[in-house]
């Protein structure tokens, strides 16, 4: 009598935990009969809205994952690691095929990712880079080469001032409004800078502050920045976003970006654009937002157990003052 109890109990336990799976992901009939048509899950923690760069490569991956077909569950991270790990843990949950993420700052994503890969999900790293001990635990990477965007502004900065000489005048001083702390980006776009300008004697940053990629930063930072100096000669920022926001701040004090201050800017959008245009800024450095068609494809690689490579940059390119400017193409964001 016990043995049949201990039985049914057996079956009850085992019937309930098929019950708990299934509904934590449904199974396509069709899908069984033939895994290469089920429908890829993708998992994907964006980590904000901060900028209309960030807003276009939402609206890229959305509209990718779309047309590739890939059901996608978006997560909006708000600017917080917390809120992207603990959206990382849900996908896990979920059991979705791939997950993908923009991780915020490059350290903090050891343990999340062990458990990703404990749980045979493979991880795509997208937009920003990160830091970890064991390589192993993501795939590969998407995204922008920071250090090769900073070394563009400092190119510029060279270029600009190739007939200055170092004994004639002063240093040419510059102001930096750097991307959030501890993001790649930051990180790498004030590396790539100052590999070009740094052994350079005619240069000097003054101030070097974040504006957490952020207008309304960019706005505060520079009109504090303009009460305790009155000898800027450049501004190099890290987003378009910090930089529109300065160049409201120097207007109303009657400083003309462009003219009295050389102003350097990353991202390319299209305000960027057309300041530059109109002489405001001087040169735009493109940090490219539309990478979902190619997410999309590494994703349906990593679901079908395919390898990727670790390292993909995104083609980017340089808009200077001395270029032909009459006919840029619509940036879109
Ligand atoms: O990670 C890319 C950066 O993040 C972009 O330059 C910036 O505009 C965004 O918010």
């Amino acid at each position: 009598m016990k043995s049949w109890r201990k039985i049914f109990l057996s079956i009850l336990v085992i019937i309930m935990i098929c019950l708990l799976l299934s509904s934590c992901r449904k199974t396509d009939p069709a899908a069984e009969a033939d895994p290469s048509s089920k429908q890829i899950i993708l998992g994907f923690s964006q980590i904000g809205a901060e900028s209309a760069w960030r807003n276009q490569n939402t609206q890229s991956i959305h509209e990718a994952a779309a047309e590739a077909g890939i059901q996608l569950l978006f997560t909006n991270a708000e600017q917080k690691q917390e809120n992207q790990i603990r959206a990382i843990r849900s996908f896990i949950a979920y059991q979705v095929d791939v997950i993908a993420f923009v991780p915020i700052v490059t350290k903090g994503w050891d343990n999340v990712l062990r458990e990703a890969k404990d749980a045979g999900i493979p991880v795509l790293v997208t937009d920003r880079k990160i830091e970890i001990q064991d390589e192993s635990l993501y795939a590969g990477f998407i995204g922008t080469d920071s250090v090769q965007a900073g070394r563009r502004a400092g190119l510029f900065l060279l270029d600009k001032y190739r007939n200055r000489t170092a004994s004639e005048e002063e240093p040419i001083r510059i102001v930096e409004l750097t991307g959030n702390v501890g993001s790649s980006v930051a990180i790498g776009r004030g590396i790539g800078f100052r590999e070009i300008i740094g052994d350079d004697p005619r240069f000097e940053v003054i101030y070097s502050e974040s504006g957490d990629f952020l207008r309304s930063k960019g706005y505060e930072l520079m009109q504090s920045i303009l009460e305790t100096y009155d000898d800027i000669d450049v501004l190099y920022s890290h987003n378009d976003s910090m930089t529109l926001g300065a160049l409201d701040a120097m207007k109303e004090k009657g400083i003309r970006p462009g003219t009295d201050i050389v102003i350097v800017t990353i991202d390319a959008e299209q305000a960027a654009i057309n300041a530059l245009q109109q002489g405001e800024v001087n040169c735009v450095i493109e940090c490219n937002p539309k990478m979902g068609p190619d997410i999309m494809k590494l994703v349906k690689s990593l679901a079908a157990g395919e390898g990727i490579s670790r390292q993909i940059y995104v083609q980017e390119q340089v808009f200077r003052e001395d270029d032909d400017l009459s006919d840029i193409e619509a940036r879109g964001y």
